[in-house]
């Protein structure tokens, strides 16, 4: 990062930020690609970019672009949201053909379904991973609906590595996909938007309207490249301390955890209700950091700078804690 050619990325001159926008978008199989500042920008330009005010985008009822961006699809883009049930994070593609509304042939009553939205990883969902067949299905259904359809892949790298399947494979049939660098991936800050050059320059006017331009970007960006150089085949290694860490918790009387919802980096883990707060306490006391998620149950993710002894100490620290 302190030695990176810098330019001025709002002049599109940045060259370590054009390096890392065109590794990724050629990544993904993609013509074009933006960097942002977060997974909630990135999110946010691409509904921006490919909605109008009174659309409705479809999505997942926990997903991070309902319950964590502020309600920045409405605020930032002025749609509605159809919110789509699911098993562990994932969708049913019929489900998600019974959300998609119209406005045409509604009388006007209808809000106007026009972008279908997938979590891959489902972070609510536990860190899981849709099926090949799955993702295609969904991408399906949304163009037969006359759909553009977006996938916030904030941990598109974790599914990848977890189902063996290559991200441009996954991305496939999708036009937009938000990936996080700032996440497994391992970077301080940053998320890049890729797709066609077309809603890519959309984007980008949306990006600069939302004061998302940063000028010497390519400092942030240094550590994007470094990150997919070599942060990208040991996200195996955190999928298999989560799995460990899992796997003792849910011995101990105290704790449950499902242990189908581990199939990345994340382990949730269900207390006693009213115990997620003193849980968290408890092992904050011990070193250990997790995030309450709501009145019983708690969330632990694994990264590059956990390793097997901090397992080793986090098993010993809920052991203590129950
Ligand atoms: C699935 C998902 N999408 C988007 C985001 C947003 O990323 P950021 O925190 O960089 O805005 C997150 C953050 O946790 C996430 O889990």
């Amino acid at each position: 990062m302190a030695s990176a050619r810098v330019g001025d990325d709002v002049l599109g001159d940045d060259p370590t930020v054009i390096e890392l926008q065109e590794r990724l978008a050629q990544m993904l199989g993609k013509e074009s690609a933006l960097f942002v500042s977060s997974g909630t920008m990135s999110n946010a330009t691409a509904i921006r970019a490919q909605t109008e005010p009174g659309d409705e985008i479809i999505t997942e009822a926990h997903s991070h672009i309902y319950i964590y961006e502020g309600g920045g699809f409405a605020a930032l883009s002025g749609v509605s949201v159809a919110l789509v049930p699911s098993v562990r994070g994932i969708m049913d593609p019929d489900d998600v053909a019974k959300a998609v509304r119209k406005g045409d042939g509604s009388l006007g009553h209808f809000p106007n379904g026009s972008m279908v939205c997938v979590e891959n990883t489902s972070n609510r969902g536990g860190g899981t991973c849709y099926s090949l067949d799955t993702m295609d299905a969904i991408a399906r259904v949304a163009r037969e609906n006359d759909c553009t359809s977006h996938i916030d892949g904030a941990r598109i790298f974790n599914a990848s590595v977890a189902t063996g399947q290559d991200v441009s494979r996954i991305a496939r049939d999708y036009d937009s996909i938000s990936i996080c660098l700032s996440k497994g991936l391992g970077a301080p800050v940053g998320s890049v938007l890729v797709g066609s050059s077309e809603m890519i320059s959309r984007a980008h006017r949306w990006r600069k309207m939302f004061g998302g331009g940063m000028r010497q970007a390519g400092i942030i960006a240094a550590a994007g490249n470094y990150a997919l150089d070599n942060n990208i085949d040991r996200l195996s290694e955190d999928h298999n301390r989560a799995r460990r860490l899992a796997e003792a918790v849910e011995q101990m009387p105290a704790f449950s955890v499902d242990l189908e919802q581990v199939q990345t980096n994340m382990v949730y883990i269900g207390c006693e209700d009213g115990g997620a707060d003193r849980l968290v306490s408890r092992l904050s006391e011990q070193g250990v950091d997790a995030l309450a998620i709501d009145e019983c149950s708690i969330r632990a993710v694994t990264h590059l700078h956990i390793t097997d002894d901090d397992i080793d100490r986090a098993i010993n620290a809920f052991e203590k804690a129950q």
